[in-house]
Protein backbone atom coordinates (compact mmCIF):
# COMPACT_ATOMS: atom_id res chain seq x y z
CA UNK A 1 0.00 0.00 0.00
CA UNK A 2 1.44 3.27 -1.01
CA UNK A 3 0.98 6.36 1.06
CA UNK A 4 2.29 9.32 -0.19
CA UNK A 5 0.54 12.38 -0.01
CA UNK A 6 -1.52 13.42 -3.11
CA UNK A 7 -0.16 16.84 -2.00
CA UNK A 8 3.60 16.14 -2.74
CA UNK A 9 2.41 15.53 -7.05
CA UNK A 10 2.41 18.86 -7.03
CA UNK A 11 5.34 20.00 -5.71
CA UNK A 12 6.99 17.38 -7.88
CA UNK A 13 5.43 18.16 -11.36
CA UNK A 14 3.90 21.43 -10.76
CA UNK A 15 1.88 22.56 -13.29
CA UNK A 16 3.14 20.16 -15.80
CA UNK A 17 1.00 19.17 -19.36
CA UNK A 18 -0.83 16.55 -18.75
CA UNK A 19 0.25 14.97 -22.44
CA UNK A 20 3.75 15.29 -21.17
CA UNK A 21 3.04 13.71 -17.95
CA UNK A 22 1.86 10.85 -20.29
CA UNK A 23 5.20 10.95 -22.00
CA UNK A 24 6.96 10.29 -19.32
CA UNK A 25 4.46 7.67 -17.52
CA UNK A 26 5.69 5.85 -21.05
CA UNK A 27 9.49 5.88 -20.30
CA UNK A 28 10.44 7.90 -23.54
CA UNK A 29 12.16 10.87 -21.07
CA UNK A 30 14.96 9.49 -19.60
CA UNK A 31 17.57 10.09 -17.10
CA UNK A 32 20.88 12.05 -18.66
CA UNK A 33 19.11 13.02 -21.53
CA UNK A 34 19.39 16.01 -22.98
CA UNK A 35 16.37 18.18 -23.72
CA UNK A 36 15.02 21.56 -25.01
CA UNK A 37 12.12 23.15 -24.28
CA UNK A 38 11.20 25.78 -26.87
CA UNK A 39 9.47 28.75 -25.96
CA UNK A 40 9.27 27.49 -22.24
CA UNK A 41 7.88 30.42 -20.75
CA UNK A 42 8.40 30.04 -16.47
CA UNK A 43 9.23 27.08 -16.76
CA UNK A 44 5.85 24.63 -16.33
CA UNK A 45 7.18 22.04 -18.25
CA UNK A 46 10.45 21.62 -16.68
CA UNK A 47 9.89 22.38 -13.50
CA UNK A 48 10.06 18.00 -12.95
CA UNK A 49 12.43 17.58 -15.54
CA UNK A 50 15.13 19.44 -14.23
CA UNK A 51 15.07 18.15 -10.25
CA UNK A 52 15.37 14.25 -12.90
CA UNK A 53 18.69 14.46 -13.63
CA UNK A 54 17.93 15.81 -17.34
CA UNK A 55 19.90 17.85 -19.17
CA UNK A 56 17.45 20.59 -19.51
CA UNK A 57 17.67 23.80 -21.80
CA UNK A 58 15.21 26.28 -23.23
CA UNK A 59 14.52 29.62 -25.54
CA UNK A 60 12.07 31.65 -25.02
CA UNK A 61 11.93 35.05 -26.63
CA UNK A 62 10.99 37.13 -23.54
CA UNK A 63 13.99 38.29 -21.30
CA UNK A 64 11.75 38.07 -18.66
CA UNK A 65 10.46 34.50 -18.88
CA UNK A 66 14.20 33.44 -19.30
CA UNK A 67 15.39 35.18 -16.02
CA UNK A 68 12.27 33.21 -13.98
CA UNK A 69 13.48 30.20 -15.37
CA UNK A 70 17.08 30.46 -14.45
CA UNK A 71 15.64 31.34 -10.90
CA UNK A 72 14.22 28.44 -11.12
CA UNK A 73 16.96 26.09 -12.34
CA UNK A 74 18.93 28.01 -9.64
CA UNK A 75 16.41 26.45 -6.51
CA UNK A 76 15.60 23.34 -8.37
CA UNK A 77 18.82 22.12 -10.09
CA UNK A 78 21.77 24.12 -8.86
CA UNK A 79 24.06 21.66 -10.95
CA UNK A 80 21.91 23.15 -14.09
CA UNK A 81 24.31 26.30 -15.66
CA UNK A 82 22.28 29.40 -16.17
CA UNK A 83 23.95 29.75 -19.90
CA UNK A 84 21.48 26.85 -20.62
CA UNK A 85 18.54 28.95 -20.59
CA UNK A 86 18.81 32.08 -23.13
CA UNK A 87 16.55 34.60 -24.85
CA UNK A 88 16.28 33.36 -28.60
CA UNK A 89 13.49 33.01 -31.58
CA UNK A 90 12.48 29.56 -32.20
CA UNK A 91 13.16 30.89 -35.88
CA UNK A 92 16.87 30.61 -34.94
CA UNK A 93 18.11 28.21 -32.16
CA UNK A 94 21.06 28.76 -31.09
CA UNK A 95 22.12 25.09 -30.87
CA UNK A 96 23.96 22.79 -33.23
CA UNK A 97 22.22 20.43 -35.53
CA UNK A 98 21.17 17.23 -33.99
CA UNK A 99 22.21 18.20 -30.31
CA UNK A 100 18.95 17.03 -28.48
CA UNK A 101 17.07 13.98 -27.29
CA UNK A 102 13.64 15.59 -26.60
CA UNK A 103 12.32 19.05 -27.87
CA UNK A 104 9.58 20.27 -26.33
CA UNK A 105 7.15 23.12 -27.76
CA UNK A 106 3.93 23.61 -25.92
CA UNK A 107 1.67 26.68 -26.42
CA UNK A 108 3.50 28.43 -28.92
CA UNK A 109 3.51 27.50 -32.58
CA UNK A 110 -0.23 28.75 -32.91
CA UNK A 111 1.72 33.02 -32.30
CA UNK A 112 3.12 32.34 -35.56
CA UNK A 113 3.01 35.21 -37.63
CA UNK A 114 2.46 33.53 -40.96
CA UNK A 115 2.50 29.87 -42.35
CA UNK A 116 6.37 30.40 -43.50
CA UNK A 117 7.02 31.47 -39.79
CA UNK A 118 5.20 27.92 -38.64
CA UNK A 119 7.42 26.29 -40.28
CA UNK A 120 10.01 27.75 -40.17
CA UNK A 121 10.37 27.08 -36.52
CA UNK A 122 9.17 23.16 -36.74
CA UNK A 123 12.05 23.11 -39.02
CA UNK A 124 14.29 24.32 -36.52
CA UNK A 125 12.79 21.95 -33.73
CA UNK A 126 13.45 19.19 -36.05
CA UNK A 127 16.80 20.77 -37.17
CA UNK A 128 18.26 20.35 -33.10
CA UNK A 129 16.77 16.91 -32.65
CA UNK A 130 19.15 14.00 -32.81
CA UNK A 131 18.36 10.79 -35.01
CA UNK A 132 15.74 8.73 -33.25
CA UNK A 133 14.83 12.11 -30.83
CA UNK A 134 11.24 12.93 -29.82
CA UNK A 135 9.24 15.98 -30.80
CA UNK A 136 6.17 17.04 -28.74
CA UNK A 137 4.66 19.82 -29.44
CA UNK A 138 1.15 21.23 -28.66
CA UNK A 139 -0.80 24.01 -30.40
CA UNK A 140 -3.89 25.25 -31.31
CA UNK A 141 -5.44 24.01 -33.93
CA UNK A 142 -8.87 24.35 -35.81
CA UNK A 143 -9.45 20.04 -35.51
CA UNK A 144 -12.89 19.26 -34.19
CA UNK A 145 -14.29 22.93 -34.30
CA UNK A 146 -14.19 22.91 -38.61
CA UNK A 147 -16.81 25.94 -39.37
CA UNK A 148 -16.85 27.19 -36.58
CA UNK A 149 -14.23 29.14 -36.20
CA UNK A 150 -13.81 33.10 -37.17
CA UNK A 151 -11.67 32.23 -39.76
CA UNK A 152 -9.58 36.07 -40.90
CA UNK A 153 -7.31 34.87 -43.94
CA UNK A 154 -5.84 32.02 -44.55
CA UNK A 155 -5.23 30.28 -41.66
CA UNK A 156 -5.52 32.85 -39.21
CA UNK A 157 -8.55 33.17 -37.28
CA UNK A 158 -9.82 35.82 -34.02
CA UNK A 159 -10.02 33.58 -30.78
CA UNK A 160 -13.13 33.53 -28.83
CA UNK A 161 -10.71 35.64 -26.04
CA UNK A 162 -9.51 38.49 -28.55
CA UNK A 163 -6.53 37.43 -29.89
CA UNK A 164 -5.74 36.39 -33.47
CA UNK A 165 -3.80 33.14 -34.19
CA UNK A 166 -2.37 30.96 -36.24
CA UNK A 167 -4.25 27.46 -36.07
CA UNK A 168 -2.80 24.58 -37.95
CA UNK A 169 -4.79 21.63 -39.33
CA UNK A 170 -4.52 18.04 -39.85
CA UNK A 171 -3.55 18.34 -43.56
CA UNK A 172 -0.58 20.91 -42.58
CA UNK A 173 0.60 18.47 -39.62
CA UNK A 174 0.70 15.49 -42.23
CA UNK A 175 2.25 17.52 -44.62
CA UNK A 176 5.07 18.50 -42.42
CA UNK A 177 5.08 14.83 -41.11
CA UNK A 178 5.81 13.95 -44.99
CA UNK A 179 8.26 16.93 -45.52
CA UNK A 180 10.12 16.07 -42.07
CA UNK A 181 10.17 12.50 -42.33
CA UNK A 182 8.70 12.09 -39.27
CA UNK A 183 7.31 9.22 -37.58
CA UNK A 184 3.84 9.62 -35.46
CA UNK A 185 4.82 8.55 -31.67
CA UNK A 186 1.08 8.94 -31.02
CA UNK A 187 -2.18 9.46 -32.77
CA UNK A 188 -2.55 13.03 -32.96
CA UNK A 189 -4.98 14.09 -29.55
CA UNK A 190 -7.20 17.47 -29.04
CA UNK A 191 -9.27 19.10 -26.76
CA UNK A 192 -11.56 20.93 -27.17
CA UNK A 193 -11.77 23.76 -24.84
CA UNK A 194 -15.30 24.75 -24.14
CA UNK A 195 -15.86 24.25 -28.19
CA UNK A 196 -14.25 27.71 -28.48
CA UNK A 197 -10.61 26.45 -29.50
CA UNK A 198 -8.75 23.15 -29.68
CA UNK A 199 -5.33 22.19 -28.27
CA UNK A 200 -3.80 19.33 -30.57
CA UNK A 201 -0.75 17.88 -29.11
CA UNK A 202 1.75 16.06 -31.84
CA UNK A 203 4.45 14.15 -30.67
CA UNK A 204 6.74 12.40 -33.52
CA UNK A 205 10.25 11.01 -33.94
CA UNK A 206 13.08 11.54 -36.13
C1 LIG B 1 1.68 30.62 -23.68
S1 LIG B 1 3.36 30.72 -23.31
C2 LIG B 1 3.76 28.98 -23.12
C3 LIG B 1 4.96 28.79 -22.24
C4 LIG B 1 5.30 27.33 -21.93
N1 LIG B 1 5.72 26.60 -23.11
C5 LIG B 1 4.14 26.64 -21.26
O1 LIG B 1 3.58 25.71 -21.86
O2 LIG B 1 3.79 27.05 -20.16
C6 LIG B 1 4.12 31.09 -24.87
C7 LIG B 1 5.59 31.40 -24.74
O3 LIG B 1 6.15 31.36 -26.04
C8 LIG B 1 7.07 32.42 -26.19
N2 LIG B 1 7.18 32.66 -27.64
C9 LIG B 1 6.19 33.01 -28.50
N3 LIG B 1 6.66 33.09 -29.75
C10 LIG B 1 7.98 32.76 -29.69
C11 LIG B 1 9.02 32.65 -30.65
N4 LIG B 1 8.79 32.88 -31.95
N5 LIG B 1 10.25 32.30 -30.23
C12 LIG B 1 10.49 32.06 -28.93
N6 LIG B 1 9.54 32.15 -27.96
C13 LIG B 1 8.30 32.48 -28.34
C14 LIG B 1 6.45 33.55 -25.38
O4 LIG B 1 7.42 34.50 -25.01
C15 LIG B 1 5.86 32.80 -24.19
O5 LIG B 1 6.77 32.71 -23.12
Amino acid sequence: MFHLPITSLKAQFGDIDIYLFDQLLKGRIQKGMKLLDAGCGYGRNIQYLMQAEIKVYGVDASTEAIDRVQQLAKELAPTLPARNFVQADLEQLPFADEEFDVVLCSAVLHFARSEFHFRSMVQELWRVLKPGGMLFCRFSTTIGLEGKLQQLEGRFYRMSHGPVWFLADEALILDLEQQLGAERLEPLKTVLVEQERSMTTWVVRK
